[in-house]
């Protein structure tokens, strides 16, 4: 079995369970019924009925009380088995003790989608309950949110099955939300700030429907345009990592403990705090990590756009320091600004008053009246050369915001909205209407520049993302000889290989290596030390962890002499600090200059074996500058791993020296190899230059 196969999420039974669920009973259903339906305003199942008739729910609704015949004018039922008409989701209200007969019943009534909002399952320790309906939903296919959730919304069908506000601006951004109160306070702050919504849906304790069943539900409906998820914590690590990606995906993910971390005795391992771990599963996977949840929704409203098909930008501005500023931003954004003087001259000269500017940002000067900002944007619009455009407006008394985000609007239109268009404005009350008009005609409008700049980055982000060729890891066992020796290294007690062992493992996984040797004697020595000078000896014994400290370590051995006197040396040193170590011989390894890298392989509770890459020394020690990627991945995903890192133009050259990209991306991907047999690996350093890259040290914990 390969690696890849191996590490499939391994609950591949419940997955497909879960494919075969329609989410259509939940968010297009034909009839609603509300279980828990109350008369008494204050209620919970009171408001959702409520929010339900409210919001022009079009499908048939029944409200389900045992005491009433009617309830918010709603002829009610005792029982939804008693409903005469289709049933396709049921909300249920009701105490927890309740739930999992109500939910029986629903099973025989047929059906298929369910939001139960009552509290008092796993979060209060109640597993048990929570794992019987789970299994009552398995068995009769029932689409189950929740429990323990505020319920949800879907615009498209009119449907507010929540008991959160009712002011929910239509739209085609779908918000998953892990946390109910967090959800129900953004509902009114997105219809504030005019971000429309196709659905909002609170995951509560995900015992059965969770972030993938709904990003995947939502890849294929044409109502949403991008997904937007506020995570606290991933239930089942390996069954996200399978989550298809489709759609632009933008991800808030709080909390960053490092219970992983704890545990582990590598240095890999102490690295590994779970928020980096959660940050490599996020670029593996192509979603979009924002970092606030203004950013998160300035991004997801971004995604209304067409993507750009290039990457020239054009910035048109009023004011020449606000064009400064965001060209900075742009900058340090990685955006490219048209930089063709000529052209721009020629284009947009007529545009503007003689001491306006035609360099990109192209400036019109705050004496610009409508008509510049009209001609400007249609010549942005209508020029191919141009792929994304920025529109910065200060506030003046010449001109009126409102009327050129009017004209803004208009000329998009005109050309059907073929290209990015973000707009900034800074100024006061006429200046935030402006920004609304915007925002509600689908243009991306902010106060700050660098809030425009981002989403547009997002947008390129995800241009880049979604150009990416699939790729499958086929990641091959370890060899037999490797298993072999692990077997028997187990069997001798032993959990941690000795150097030349592990070095030995990684050469046969296809790791480069210097070239090195083990000798007992020293003879051995000078014998396979021969084509290898200046070379480092070190001393081996499996009870010798720290062998500087002993004078186990000397590097810059530049011939035979000094190798002999360096090994006599050496072992009166070992011998006077550690007499009754058991000196097994030495490892004898070609000294190699470059660039110290540290990659490294641990286990994460959540994820299963993960991978790391940073550069060495203080990069390591200090800035913690590393990166991680989840078993298994493939060449082209080793190859972004190394571009995450923020030293990374280290790796391009410098001093004269220069990274050899091929070989370190070997050796991050074969030590994948190694995920089934090993706890934890480092490979420190792994010292890179022109030639290649070579695992000088490493350590392996079984
Ligand atoms: N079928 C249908 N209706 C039933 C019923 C049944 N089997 N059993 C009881 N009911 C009715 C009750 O008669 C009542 O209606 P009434 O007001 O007309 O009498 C209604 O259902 C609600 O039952 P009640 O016992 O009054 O419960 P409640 O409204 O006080 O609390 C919950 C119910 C679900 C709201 C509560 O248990 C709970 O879990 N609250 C937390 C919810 C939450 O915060 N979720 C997470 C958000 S992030």
């Amino acid at each position: 079995m390969s690696i890849s196969e191996l590490f499939r999420f391994n609950k591949k039974e419940s997955q497909d369970q879960n494919c075969k669920k329609d989410l259509n009973a939940i968010f297009k259903p034909r009839g609603v019924a509300v279980v828990g339906a109350s008369s008494t305003p204050g209620k919970v199942g009171y408001q959702i009925l409520k929010n339900i008739i409210d919001c022009g729910y079009e499908g048939e609704i029944y409200p389900i009380n045992p005491k009433d015949d009617e309830v918010l004018g709603k002829k009610a039922y005792k029982t939804v088995e008693e409903v005469p008409g289709d049933v396709d989701v049921a909300v249920i209200s009701i105490p927890a003790p309740l739930v999992i007969q109500t939910l029986e019943g629903c099973a025989r009534k047929g059906v298929k989608g369910v939001a139960v909002i009552t509290s008092g399952f796993g979060e209060v320790g109640n597993v048990e309950d929570e794992l019987q309906l789970k299994k009552v939903a398995d068995k009769n296919n029932i689409a189950l949110l929740g429990p323990n959730m505020f319920g949800y919304v879907y615009t498209p069908s009119k449907l507010n099955a929540s008991f959160g506000p009712a002011d929910i601006l239509p739209g085609k951004i779908a918000f998953i939300s892990q946390s109910g109160a967090l959800a129900i306070s953004l509902m009114g702050w997105t219809a504030m700030e005019k971000i429309g919504l196709a659905s909002l849906v609170n995951l509560g304790n995900k015992a059965d429907i969770d972030e993938k069943d709904l990003i995947e539900y939502f890849n294929n409906d044409d109502n949403v345009d991008a997904i937007l998820i506020y995570m606290e914590g991933i239930k089942e690590g390996r069954k996200f990592l399978e989550t298809e990606i489709k759609k632009p995906v933008v991800i808030l993910k709080v909390g960053s403990s490092t219970r992983g971390a704890k545990a582990a005795a590598s240095h890999t391992g102490s690295l590994s705090g779970s928020d980096k771990i959660y940050e490599g599963v996020f670029k593996q996977l192509g979603l979009l990590r924002a970092k606030t949840f203004t950013q998160a929704f300035d991004w997801a409203r971004a995604f209304s756009l067409s993507l750009p098909k290039g990457d020239e930008t054009i910035i048109i501005t009023n004011g020449g320091g606000i064009g400064v500023a965001t060209t900075d931003e742009c900058e340090s954004q990685g955006i490219k600004l048209i930089d063709d003087s000529k052209w721009l001259e020629e284009k947009f000269r007529k545009t503007m008053p003689d001491f306006g500017s035609t360099k990109n940002p192209i400036d019109i000067t705050g004496g610009s009246g409508m008509k510049g900002y009209q001609e400007s944007t249609r010549i942005a619009l209508q020029e191919d050369r141009i792929k994304s455009v920025i529109i910065l407006y200060c506030e003046t008394a010449v001109t009126n915001p409102i009327d050129i985000a009017k004209t803004i609007v208009e000329e998009y239109k005109k050309v059907n909205r073929n290209k990015p268009v973000l707009v900034a404005m800074v100024g006061g009350i006429r200046t935030t209407e402006a920004l609304h008009y915007l925002n509600d005609n689908h243009i991306p409008a902010f106060s700050e520049v660098s809030d425009a700049v981002s989403s547009l980055r997002a947008l390129y982000k995800w241009q880049e993302i979604s150009g990416r060729k699939k790729e499958i890891p086929k990641i091959e066992p370890a060899p037999q000889e490797v298993v072999d020796m692990i077997e028997k290294i187990k069997g001798v007690g032993r959990s941690i290989l000795l150097e030349h062992e592990a070095r030995k493992v990684l050469e046969l996984c296809g790791v480069p290596t210097p070239k090195w040797g083990f000798a007992r004697n020293i003879d051995e020595a000078i014998d396979q030390a021969k084509d290898m000078y200046p070379l480092a000896m070190k001393i081996t014994s499996p009870e010798i962890i720290h062998k500087s400290d002993v004078g186990g370590v000397v590097v810059n051995i530049r011939n035979e002499q000094q190798l002999k006197e360096k090994f006599d040396k050496m072992m009166n040193n070992v011998s006077a600090a550690m007499p009754d170590a058991n000196i097994l011989g030495v490892n004898i390894i070609q000294m190699v200059e470059g660039i110290e890298c540290i990659v490294g392989m641990s286990n994460d509770p959540q994820f299963g074996p993960v991978v790391m890459f940073g550069l060495g020394g203080v990069f390591v020690e200090a800035l913690k500058d590393v990166s991680f990627r989840i078993v298994p991945f493939g060449k082209m995903e080793a190859g972004r791993l190394l571009n995450d890192i923020k030293a990374k133009k280290i790796l391009d050259g410098f001093r004269g020296v220069e990274a050899h990209k091929p070989s370190i991306i070997q050796t991050i991907y074969s030590i994948q190899r190694l995920a089934p047999l090993v706890k934890e690996i480092d490979i420190n350093p792994l010292i890179t230059n022109k030639d290649g890259s070579f695992a000088v040290d490493a350590r392996i914990i079984l």
